[in-house]
This record gives structure tokens, sequence and C-alpha cells, in this order.
């Protein structure tokens, strides 16, 4: 069959044809002449067309079979022969658009209101300390004045694990354990979570962040904490920013205060913190000898400090992880 003679000539003539090209004029000039519209392949294709329908399938197969040699030995001439050699010969990237921005993440707004808090008050002398969100009774009240059945253990609704073992109320723990494991002087502050059971609002939530801090030597006064705390408050809000310290009660400090900050956009008054000087009570439950060493302590709520730096209205928006939240600090 003419057919069969046809592919071997055009296999052979190909080759050799194809092994004399040698510029890329020469291999266009080689695909119009085989693979092109009237090219000699395509040729092959119309006479395969007029094949009786028994014939078709070998000689189908085998012209397929050609095809896809030759356009093969083809491409890979036609590369070598590129100027791009060796380089991507594919086009389809552009380097001058523009790059795209790939979305990174940041700080939690809590923890950076805390690392601004730990950073001013490491500015002036503090150490970092860290203690456990669980604890057992003693470390979270006893010690800390708070015995069971005092009235002040319903300051703060506790989650109990079981009758000794709480979820710590307050950061206040943290002093225990300080006091417990080194002597005066003691200079050190404590960030970390604190859980009560408390209905959940726009302005409480089950969980929030507190930091806790203490001085203790042989010198400290009110006078000192008012100053530190002062301090405190020009770092973080404003030198210019209003406060007021007021009396409060604390089991563990005597006397105690709380202090309010001046806010202008609600024009009022919002509490901050608790503070006061350590009740010889509580020195004297770590064995420290509250005739010689005295202190001061203070604990701040950081959601509280946060809301009011942000104008933040709703403390749960600092527990959904909703991005379009978070993204805005
Ligand atoms: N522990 C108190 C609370 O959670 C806050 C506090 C008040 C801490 C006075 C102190 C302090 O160290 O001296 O409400």
């Amino acid at each position: 069959m003419s057919l069969d003679k046809s592919i071997k000539e055009i296999k052979t003539s190909f080759r050799l044809d194809l092994s004399n090209c040698k510029t890329l004029t020469d291999l266009e000039n080689l695909r119009i002449a085989y693979l092109g519209r009237k090219g000699k392949i395509t040729l092959l294709f119309d006479d395969f067309a007029k094949l009786s329908g028994s014939e078709k399938p070998k000689y189908g197969k085998a012209l397929n079979v050609l095809k896809t040699d030759l356009t093969a030995a083809f491409n890979k001439k036609s590369n070598i022969l590129s100027p791009n050699q060796g380089k991507s010969s594919d086009n389809s990237t552009d380097f001058s658009l523009p790059g795209y921005n790939l979305p990174k993440g940041s700080l939690h707004p809590l923890e950076q209101v805390t690392n601004e808090i730990k950073s001013i008050f490491q500015s002036i002398g503090f150490s970092v300390a860290y203690g456990p969100e669980i604890d057992d009774d003693y470390h979270n009240f006893e010690a800390l004045n708070v015995p069971k059945h005092h009235p002040a253990r319903d300051m703060q609704d506790t989650f109990f694990i079981d009758p000794n073992t709480v979820l710590r109320t307050h950061t206040s723990n943290v002093q225990i354990h300080l006091m417990e494991n080194q002597d005066p002087p003691i200079r050190h502050i404590c960030c970390g979570r604190v859980f009560r059971n408390e209905a959940v609002s726009y302005k409480s939530f089950c969980l929030f962040n507190q930091v806790e801090g203490l001085v203790v030597n042989e010198s400290s006064s009110f006078a000192e904490m008012k100053g530190t705390l002062e301090y405190f408050v020009q770092e973080m809000f404003g030198k210019d920013t209003k406060m007021r310290f007021r009396p409060s009660y604390f089991p563990f400090t005597e006397p105690s205060a709380e202090v309010d900050i001046w806010n202008d956009k609600l024009n009022q008054w919002m509490e901050i913190l608790g503070c006061g000087m350590v009740n010889p009570n509580v020195l004297k439950n770590v064995g420290y000898d509250n005739t010689k060493y005295q202190g001061f302590a203070f604990g701040l709520g950081i959601e509280r400090i946060a809301m009011i730096k942000y104008g933040v209205k709703d403390i749960r928006l600092f527990y959904q992880n909703d991005k379009r939240f978070l993204e805005q600090f």
C-alpha cells in the first residue's frame, strides 16, 4: 500500500532535512514543508481520508505516531537553535508586574499593650515574674489575708477545680510565690491570665489579663507607690493625663486605693488599677519580718487599659479572633 511507503519515506526525508537545518529560518521552512497546512503530513492525512473503513484504524494510528514523532523532533531542534537556549523559553511571566502583598500576622492588641506595660516598669527597675494559672486556695486567697468564708471572697466569683484548687482569680497569687521563694528586696511585675465566673457582657469576660506589681524592702512607702504609678500613667497615656487616687479596700493591702484616669472622650473617670501598702499579715504569712520589711503592691487589668487606649467598647472583641478587628492594631 502506497500510504505505508509514503510514511517511511517522509520519516527518512524529514530526519535528513532536519539535520540540515542550521537556523531558525531553515527550521520554519521545514515546518511549513512537513507540518504546515499544505505540508507533506497534512497531505498524507488527506490520502488517509480516502481509505476504506477497514483500513482506517491501522493507518490512522501509524499517521498519528508519525506526526507526534516529527513534532517532538522538531521541538527538540527548535530548543537547540533558539537564542534563549538554556534559559526559560516561556514568555508567560511578566517580571515587570508589581508584586502582591502576602497577608502577615501581627501581635494581638492585648499582647502589644502587655509588652508596653512591661517595658515601662522594666525601665524603672522591675523584673518580670511568672506564676501558675491553676493554684491552691492558699495562694489565691488565704495567704493574701482572705480566709475561708470571708466576705471579701465575694469580690471575685471563683472557678473551682476542686474544693482546694482554683483557676486564679487574680495575679496576686504570684506575690505569695515570689515572697516564698526569695528574700527582700523584691521589685517585680507579673502579667497573666485570670479567671472569674461572672456573667459575660460588654464589660466583663470570664477570663482577662492582669499585671501585678510588688515591691518589698525596708524603705518603700505610699509616696513611692504614688510616684511609681504616676510615672506609669504618664508613660502609658501621656504626660497630661489627669489621675486620682481614691481610698478603697483590699484584704491584702492596708491602706488601699484605686486609681482612676480622666477619659476626655467619655467625659468621665475610669478606674484602671487597685493598689496599696502590703498588709503586714501577708508579710507574716510568707515568713517575712513585718517589723523590718514593708512594701506596696498594685494590680491592673490589661483589657481595661487596652479599651481606654484604643477606644474599644466591648471586652469580648479581644476574644473573638475576628480578623477585621485584629487587623486594626
Ligand atoms: N487583685 C486585685 C483584683 O484583682 C487587684 C489588686 C488590688 C492587686 C490591690 C494588688 C493590690 O496587688 O495591691 O481586683
